[in-house]
C-alpha cells in the first residue's frame, strides 16, 4: 500500500476520526491538508503528523471562498489526490421539539458545506482526470434513529448526492466512496446539538462502547486502500 506523496485533504481533522486519519495517513507518507474551525486543535494535530501538513481553516456552515481555499492548497502542494469529507455535527433532540432552524443548521454543515467543498474541487479533479472523494456518512445514512432526524436526513442526503456524482464523474476518472461508520468513541455526542441548538455535552453510552477513532481510521485505510490508492 502506498500513500507516499499523495495529497489528502481531510475536513473535520481537528478531532476524532479526522484527526486519527490524518495521523495514520501521514505516517504512510501522505501530505495532509487539515481543515476544521478550531485552528489551535489543527496545529496540535499538525505537530504530531509525521509528514508535511497544510492547515486550511474551514467553517462548513458558510460555503464562501472555497474556490480560493482549493487554489491555496494547489499552490502549496501542487496537487490534490484525495478529498475526505469527514467534518460534521450530530444531533440529540426529538423531531417534534426541534425548531426548523436547527434542522437547517445541521443540513448546512453536514450536507451543503460538504458538497460545496466537493463542487469547488471538482473542476480541478476533472482537469487532471483523476481524483478520489471519500465521504463519511453514518449508519444513520442507512436508517433513521431516535433523536437524530435531521442528522439522519443529512447523512441520507449525502448518499443521494454522491451516488449520483459517482455515476456522472466516472468518465473523468473521479471515484466516489461512501463510508457508513457505526459507533465510534469520539466527541460527536458531546458536540451534538440538542433541540435548543445547544451542545448535548454528554458522552452517550453507545458512543462510550464504540470502537476508538484510531481503529476506525485503521479499518477505513485498510478497507479503502485499494480504492484510495491507485
Ligand atoms: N463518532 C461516531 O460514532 C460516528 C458514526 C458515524 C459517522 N460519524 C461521522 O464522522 C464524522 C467525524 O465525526 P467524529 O465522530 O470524529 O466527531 P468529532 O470528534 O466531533 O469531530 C467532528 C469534526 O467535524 C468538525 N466540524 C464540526 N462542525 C464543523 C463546521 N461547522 N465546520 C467545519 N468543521 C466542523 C469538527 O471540527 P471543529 O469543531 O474544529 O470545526 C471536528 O473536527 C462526522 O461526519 C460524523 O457524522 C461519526
Amino acid at each position: 500500500m502506498s500513500f507516499n506523496g499523495k495529497v489528502v485533504w481531510i475536513t473535520g481533522a481537528s478531532s476524532g476520526i479526522g484527526e486519527a486519519l490524518a495521523l495514520q495517513l501521514s505516517e504512510l507518507g501522505a501530505k495532509i491538508v487539515l481543515s476544521a474551525r478550531n485552528i489551535e486543535a489543527l496545529e496540535n494535530v499538525a505537530q504530531r503528523c509525521k509528514n508535511e501538513t497544510f492547515i486550511v481553516p474551514l467553517d462548513l456552515s458558510t460555503s464562501a471562498s472555497l474556490d480560493v481555499k482549493v487554489n491555496d492548497v494547489i499552490s502549496h502542494f501542487g496537487k490534490i489526490d484525495i478529498l475526505v469529507n469527514n467534518g460534521g455535527i450530530s444531533q440529540r433532540g426529538l423531531a417534534a421539539e426541534t425548531a426548523i432552524e436547527i434542522d437547517r443548521k445541521i443540513m448546512e454543515v453536514n450536507y451543503f458545506g460538504n458538497i460545496a467543498l466537493t463542487k469547488a474541487l471538482l473542476p480541478y479533479f476533472q482537469k487532471q482526470q483523476n481524483g478520489k472523494i471519500v465521504v463519511i456518512s453514518s449508519l444513520s445514512g442507512k436508517f433513521g434513529f431516535f433523536l437524530r432526524s435531521a442528522y439522519a436526513a443529512s447523512k441520507f442526503a449525502l448518499v443521494g448526492f454522491y451516488e449520483s456524482l459517482r455515476l456522472e464523474e466516472e468518465k473523468n476518472n473521479i471515484s466516489v466512496h461512501l463510508v457508513f461508520p457505526g459507533f465510534i468513541k469520539t466527541n460527536i455526542s458531546q458536540n451534538a446539538v440538542n433541540s435548543d441548538g445547544k451542545a448535548h455535552e454528554k458522552l452517550d453510552e453507545n458512543q462510550d462502547k464504540g470502537i476508538s477513532p484510531e481503529l476506525c481510521a485503521q479499518k477505513l485505510i485498510k478497507r479503502n486502500s485499494e480504492i484510495i490508492e491507485e
